[in-house]
C-alpha cells in the first residue's frame, strides 16, 4: 500500500453547550493514503463534519480537540498554532465545505475571494490570480466572466463548484470533501462530482469523502469508514464493506440505499430511531439501543474496534455471526421488530 498522508490517531472533539459537553468524536483513527479516496460515511449527526473540520482545526468556538493526533505527512497539526496552520490549510489540505451557501462571503464578488486565496497563500500577484481564477472557472465549467458576479446571482450547483475551484486552487495533496453535493438536484450532483474526481485524479491529490450517501462511496472510494455516534465501527476497502460487511450498523446502512444488487422493486428498509447525543459517554455498545442483534452482552460490554480480515476491523461482539446477521439483514421484519 502506498505511504501514509493522513493519520488521525484516537482523536476526540468536544463542543461545550449549556448542559455539559457533547463528545461528537470519540478515539476515531483511520489513515488516508496518497492518492486514495477514503469514505467517511454515517447518518447526520455521527461527527462526520467535526471529524473532517478537526484535521483542519477550523472548528467553532466552543469545540476543542481532547485527546489523540492528525498526522500530515508525519508531523502532528494538533499542537500548531493558527500561523502554522495557515501554511498547511489550501496549499496542503483545502476543503470543500458541507454548506455551498454559508461558504462564500455574499458581500465580495466570487473572483476575489478566489484570487485572494491565490494570493494570499502563494504570493502570486492580483494578475497571475486573476488568470489563475480564469483557469479554474473553466476547469469546473463556470464561464469566467462570473468572477465579477457575487454569491446570490449564482445557482446552488455554481456556488458548489466555485468552491470546488477554490478548494483546488493551490493544487493540494488532500482534498476534504465533506457532503460535496447534498445541496444539489440529483443531475447537478452528477456533474459536479465527476468534475471534482477528475481534477483530483489530474492532481493526483487524495480525498477524505464525507458523506451520508452509501451509493456516492460504493461508486468512488478506495476504502471506507464508517461511523456512528462519534465513533469509527467499521473499516474496510470498499469492495469487502460493500460484498462482505459484518457490523450490523453498515448492514442497516446498505439497506437504507438503492443498489444494483437489490432487485428495484424491493423498498428500502431504514434503521429505526436516531444516533444519540453524546452528553454522556454511553454504557456499553453505542449502537444497541437500535441493533436488531443485541445481546445483554452489547448493553454492558463497549466493543473494541478489532481486525476481522485483511485491512477490515469492526467494532462488534458478534462478528463471528456475521454471515447469519446479512442473511437477517435484508429482511424488513428484522428492523421493525425493534432491538430484542
Ligand atoms: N457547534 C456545535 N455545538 C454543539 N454541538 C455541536 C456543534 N456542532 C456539531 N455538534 C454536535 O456534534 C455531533 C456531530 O455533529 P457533526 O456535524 O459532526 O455531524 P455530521 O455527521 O457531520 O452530520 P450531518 O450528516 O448532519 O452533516 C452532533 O450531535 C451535533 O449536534
Ligand atoms: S455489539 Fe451488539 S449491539 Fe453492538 S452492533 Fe454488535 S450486535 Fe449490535
Ligand atoms: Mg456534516
Amino acid at each position: 500500500m502506498s505511504e501514509a498522508l493522513l493519520e488521525v490517531r484516537n482523536l476526540s472533539v468536544g463542543y461545550r453547550i449549556g448542559a455539559g459537553t457533547v463528545h461528537a468524536i470519540d478515539d476515531v483513527s483511520f489513515t488516508v493514503h496518497e492518492g486514495e479516496t477514503l469514505g467517511l460515511v454515517g447518518e447526520s449527526g455521527c461527527g462526520k463534519t467535526t471529524a473532517g473540520r478537526a484535521v483542519i482545526k477550523v472548528m467553532p468556538a466552543n469545540a476543542s480537540i481532547t485527546g489523540g493526533e492528525v498526522r500530515y505527512r508525519g508531523r502532528d497539526l494538533v499542537p500548531l498554532s493558527n500561523e502554522e496552520m495557515r501554511a498547511i490549510r489550501w496549499n496542503e489540505i483545502a476543503v470543500i465545505p458541507q454548506s455551498a451557501m454559508n461558504a462564500l462571503n455574499p458581500v465580495y464578488r466570487v473572483g476575489r475571494q478566489i484570487e485572494e486565496v491565490i494570493v494570499q497563500q502563494d504570493g502570486a500577484s492580483p494578475a497571475e490570480a486573476r488568470a489563475r481564477a480564469e483557469e479554474l472557472f473553466r476547469l469546473v465549467k463556470i464561464d469566467p466572466g462570473r468572477l465579477a458576479h457575487y454569491p446570490h446571482q449564482f445557482s446552488g450547483g455554481m456556488r458548489q463548484r466555485a468552491l470546488v475551484a477554490m478548494a483546488l486552487a493551490l493544487n493540494p495533496a488532500l482534498l476534504i470533501a465533506d457532503e460535496p453535493t447534498t445541496a444539489l438536484d440529483v443531475v447537478s450532483q452528477d456533474r459536479v462530482f465527476t468534475r471534482v474526481r477528475a481534477l483530483q485524479k489530474r492532481l493526483g491529490a487524495s480525498m477524505l469523502l464525507i458523506t451520508h450517501d452509501m451509493g456516492l462511496v460504493a461508486e468512488n472510494c478506495d476504502r471506507v469508514a464508517v461511523m456512528y455516534a462519534g465513533r469509527i465501527v467499521e473499516q474496510a476497502d470498499t469492495r469487502t464493506l460493500f460484498g462482505a460487511p459484518v457490523h450490523p450498523y453498515t448492514l442497516g446502512l446498505k439497506n437504507a440505499f438503492p443498489s444494483t444488487t437489490r432487485p428495484k422493486d424491493e423498498a428500502l428498509i431504514s434503521i429505526a430511531g436516531a444516533p444519540p447525543v453524546l452528553l454522556e459517554a454511553p454504557r456499553g455498545c453505542r449502537f444497541a439501543p437500535r441493533c436488531p442483534f443485541a445481546t445483554p452482552r452489547c448493553r454492558d460490554e463497549d466493543p473494541a474496534l478489532r481486525p476481522v480480515g485483511p485491512g477490515h476491523h469492526a467494532a462488534c461482539h458478534h462478528t463471528a455471526l456475521a454471515g447469519e446477521m446479512r442473511a437477517r439483514a435484508v429482511l424488513s421484519e428484522t428492523w421493525t421488530a425493534g432491538a430484542p
